[in-house]
């Protein structure tokens, strides 16, 4: 699973996760990123394509958090078409997910790998 968490929320939100020492699943990747608006589908696919099971994209909480304003507006708008993208690929688009996690929230970052975790182990299962 590697996890894209924004700098200014999402990344101080997995490192609250860690200093409070929650368990999460031990294949999450971490890296840390200035915006999800810098997200395109191009670093997404090659993720894939290098062997990742997930892709977490994740930034700072909308309308009014994001650190450059409208960084994280745009990244939702990008993900519907970057889903389609990996969907015609032939990678399920449930690899890939979105998702707004603040600095002090690291029971959800914990929540939602643990979650991402769990739907990679039953993708994996279908492909059996
Ligand atoms: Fe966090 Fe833009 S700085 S989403």
């Amino acid at each position: 699973i590697l996890a894209f968490c924004c700098n200014w929320c999402s990344y101080a939100g997995a490192d609250f996760a860690g200093v409070s020492r929650l368990p999460y699943p031990v294949n999450v990747r971490i890296i840390k990123y200035m915006c999800s608006g810098r997200v395109n589908h191009q670093l997404i696919l090659h993720a894939f394509e290098k062997g990742a099971g997930m892709v977490l994209i994740s930034g700072c909480r909308p309308p009014g958090d994001c650190h450059y304003i409208s960084g994280n507006i745009r990244c939702e708008q990008r993900m519907r078409a970057i889903k389609n993208i990996i969907a015609k690929r032939g990678i399920h688009p449930d690899r890939l997910r979105l998702e707004w996690i603040s600095a002090t929230e690291g029971v959800i970052f914990q929540r939602i790998v643990t979650e991402m975790n769990e739907r990679l182990k039953e993708l994996e299962n279908e492909n059996e």
